[in-house]
């Protein structure tokens, strides 16, 4: 089949790269600089496995461009990935979706369905419908179309394997010819289940499950402080809840709180959705609130260990809101880190990735915050160190040599990664969350 993209973001561009294993896949982008990027088998973003799948495609099945005429004119399926950020108000800014869609209906020449991947309020794909009827209405043109709603489900830095194994493929629309290409797109899953509805449930799956998955960050996370004022462990009781199938044990790690282009703004987005609809999500909304005071008492845990933070010097390791991803928006690491330079400390920083996109997100703090070159350059005569992100190769770190570099040996553990580590229980003063 011949596919088209449109946005080449996390989603569009992971979309298109396992998409062109089976089809021949074109992805558009407006932002220029980025399809020459692609166009040059540079990689725009951080993500694993991600450059194997893509070199092995550019150029044969996967292809890029900025000609988004062309784009629609020779596909005859085409997603929508472009980006949905918040709105002041928390709901989803769509301009860009209905910008795309408003594309559509310019330049439609044939049947096609067109695939909303991006996340978007429910009734969406009724109104991308009635925006490209409308285009065409003013070209005087008609061309039969279906607009399907086929949300996304992967994880940023587990990206690939992610969309190579998905839970579910859901499909939401009314049209069953749309419904046997969407099968045709993605047959080449013979063993993963489809749930197939109107697009109203599709494009509810999505925030459901976003919002679901928030709150059982933030309940565990409440349950933590609890857990440090009852003398209770909170590893061992996820550990516990999550032995029970009806539980599962996924989702249940405790730490400075949620982060990431999606559970903040999909959150807020459906407690607006429901507040247009005369309904109150509580749980959603004490989710949301649980992970802003998460964020809040990771600080004031350590300075009720550290007292006055003026003049003390900080070591920092990981920034992007997970690990495995240069991702930081959203990023814990941005509010925690703007706190301890609002009370006097200076900061050292150390992320595998994450750097440069925090280096600009914390633009106004440049003279605050020193970015380095490895871990151990981060910690060099800092009076104590933070773990806000738990990458992998941290975990190879050597503690005897860190303790040398410290000031004090002093690790304020947020991700909860070293709890475990013998060598650190016996030589350093650890802080983790909820233990
Ligand atoms: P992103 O911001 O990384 O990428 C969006 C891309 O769309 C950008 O490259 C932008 O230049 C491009 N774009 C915007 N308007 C365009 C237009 N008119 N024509 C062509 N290109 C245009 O976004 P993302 O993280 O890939 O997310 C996309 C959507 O998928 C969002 O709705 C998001 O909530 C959802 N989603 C994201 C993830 C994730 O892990 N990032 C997972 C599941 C769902
Ligand atoms: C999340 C969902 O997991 C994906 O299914 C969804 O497709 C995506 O949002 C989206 O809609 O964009 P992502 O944000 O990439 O994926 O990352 P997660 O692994 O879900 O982590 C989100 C945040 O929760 C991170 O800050 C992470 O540190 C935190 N987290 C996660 C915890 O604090 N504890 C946990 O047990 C799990």
């Amino acid at each position: 089949m011949n596919i088209g993209i449109v946005g080449t973001g996390y989603v569009g561009l992971i979309t298109g790269c396992i998409l062109s294993n089976h089809h021949f896949v074109t992805c558009c982008d407006n932002n220029r600089e980025k399809v020459d990027k692609l166009n040059n088998k540079e990689i725009p973003i951080y993500e694993n496995n991600l450059d194997e799948l893509f070199n092995k495609n550019f150029g044969k099945s996967l292809f890029f461009t900025d000609d988004i005429k062309e784009l629609i004119e020779k596909n005859d399926v085409v997603f929508i990935s472009v980006g949905t950020p918040p709105n002041e108000d928390g709901s989803a800014d769509m301009k860009y979706v209905y910008e795309v869609a408003r594309s559509i209906g310019q330049n439609i020449n044939a049947y096609k369905v067109i695939v909303d991947k991006s996340t978007v309020p429910i009734g969406t794909a009724k109104i991308v419908k009635s925006i490209i009827e409308e285009e065409m209405l003013n070209r005087k043109v008609w061309f039969e179309f279906d607009v399907v709603s086929n949300p996304e489900f992967l994880r940023e830095g587990n990206a690939v394997a992610d969309m190579m194994n998905p839970d579910r493929i859901v499909i939401g629309s009314e049209s069953k010819k749309a419904i046997g290409i969407m099968k045709d797109v993605y047959s080449f899953y013979d063993k993963v289940s489809m749930v197939i509805t109107n697009t109203e449930s599709a494009e509810m799956i999505k925030y459901a499950s976003n919002a679901f998955l928030a709150t059982k960050i933030s309940y565990i996370n409440e349950l933590a402080l609890l857990c440090e004022k009852v003398g209770a462990n909170v590893i061992d009781v996820a550990k516990g809840m999550g032995m029970d199938k009806r539980i599962g044990n996924k989702f249940l790690n405790a730490g400075c709180g949620y982060g990431g282009s999606c559970f903040p703004k999909d959150t807020r987005a459906l407690t607006e959705i429901a507040k247009k609809n005369d309904c109150e999500l509580l749980t959603v909304n004490a989710a949301i609130t649980a992970n802003q005071n998460q964020r809040k008492k990771s600080v004031e845990k350590i300075i009720n260990v550290i007292g006055d933070l003026k003049d003390k010097t900080i070591g920092v390791l990981g920034l992007s809101f997970k690990p495995e991803t240069d991702d930081c928006r959203e990023s814990p690491s941005l509010y925690i880190i703007k706190e301890l330079i609002k009370c006097g400390a200076k900061i050292k920083v150390y992320d595998p990735e994450g750097m440069e996109e925090f280096k600009w997100r914390m633009a106004d703090y440049l003279n605050d915050i020193h970015y380095c070159r490895c871990e151990y350059e981060a910690l060099e005569e800092c009076d104590f160190m933070i773990v806000l992100t738990e990458w992998k190769q941290f975990k190879d770190l050597n503690f005897a040599m860190i303790k040398d570099l410290l000031r004090e040996p002093i690790l304020f553990d947020l991700r909860n990664m070293f709890y475990n580590d013998v060598y650190i229980k016996n030589n350093f003063k650890y802080y983790g969350i909820g233990i």
